[in-house]
């Protein structure tokens, strides 16, 4: 292994995700395993301009493993767009000694990361982190399997109150241009229907399953409509024209929103990030830099930042399928 790297810099940004204080714990861990000096930086890339840095060792990060959020707090810096504002940012660095960057975050963060290596050769490596799971180069990013499980446990609460009132919900969750978290919640929870951005259901199609349903017995419904979905409807205008087109359907809108992204992270996502962190770090140890991490077939892969950027994370379309039958 390289010798060269002496302090690392750990960073969290863009949207927060449960695991990424696991994933923080377990960059500071490994350093602190390997002798290596590590440096939280608060607020991303805002932080990383001001040089807002702190100096942590393994108790610094002890009881938060647990811990949704991120103790580092996050951004999304439009200065770091700009050549100044890097610029700043390797000018703190290099004062404070720090040899590589260990960031935390989705494609935004992974964008100005890869820019950075590629204007000062600065060694980077990134931890994917977003609920979303829009990062190609892992099956699962960091958050992700938390939010499935939060945003399930709130649709089996609407469900009591859509079964007791005989009433038809729709139920926007996160997912601005991927559909994974509605993908696989609704087939989690049971819905009649899911619209994602990947595939465009159509209001007829819609209309049709919906009465279906009705025919089949059914007295209540749930309709999973993910943020970016591509029927062109808000919840709201998918309500308004229930109520306008189709008789006889009590109609509510339920809009999750950021509690989608906080809690506890569940275990899957604590032990991904332990696996991440250490990787990461072993990996800017042994010289490899503008990668990110990723869990490909339950082991610990390396992608290069630019293809985990441009490539599109795999939807698991089967799943549509089940969720068809399912609903029978
Ligand atoms: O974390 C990803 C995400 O949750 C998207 O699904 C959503 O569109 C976005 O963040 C909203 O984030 P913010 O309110 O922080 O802009």
């Amino acid at each position: 292994m390289s010798k060269t790297i002496k302090k690392i810099g750990v960073l969290t940004s863009g949207g927060d995700a449960p695991g990424m204080n696991a994933a923080i714990r377990s960059v500071v861990r490994t350093c602190a395993y390997h002798n290596i000096e590590c440096v939280g930086v608060y607020r991303g890339y805002e932080g990383l301009m001001e040089g807002d840095f702190k100096e942590m060792n393994a108790r610094s990060v002890k009881d938060i493993i647990n811990r949704g959020g991120t103790i580092l707090k996050s951004a999304r810096s439009m200065a770091f767009r700009t050549k100044e504002g890097r610029v700043l940012a390797h000018s703190q660095l290099k004062q404070a000694d720090i040899d590589a960057l260990v960031l935390i975050g989705g494609d935004g963060t992974f964008t100005g990361g890869m820019i950075f290596n590629q204007e000062f050769g600065y060694p980077v490596i990134g931890i994917p982190g977003t609920i979303d799971n829009d990062i190609y180069g892992t099956s699962h990013t960091l958050g992700f399997d938390t939010a499935l499980n939060t945003v399930v446990d709130a649709i089996d609460k609407i469900r009591d109150t859509a079964s007791s009132h005989n009433r038809l919900f729709f139920i926007e969750v996160m997912g601005r241009d991927v559909g994974h978290i509605a993908l696989n919640v609704g087939v989690g929870a049971g819905a009649e229907e899911i619209l994602i951005p990947e595939e465009d259901l159509g209001l007829d199609r819609l209309v049709e399953s919906l009465r279906r349903s009705r025919q089949s017995g059914k007295s209540s419904s749930i309709v999973i409509v993910a943020e970016g979905d591509k029927i062109g409807k808000s919840v709201f205008e998918l309500k308004d024209y229930v109520d306008e087109n189709m008789e006889g359907y009590d109609v509510r809108v339920s809009v999750l929103g950021h509690m989608q992204r906080g809690g506890s992270p569940s275990c899957f996502d604590r032990v991904l990030a332990s696996r991440m962190g250490v990787k990461a770090v072993e990996s800017l140890m042994a010289g490899k830099t503008n990668y990110m991490v990723g869990l490909i077939n339950n082991e610990m892969e390396l992608t290069p930042l630019e293809s985990a950027i441009k490539g599109k994370s795999k939807i698991n379309l089967e799943l549509l399928r089940v969720s068809e039958i399912m609903a029978t």
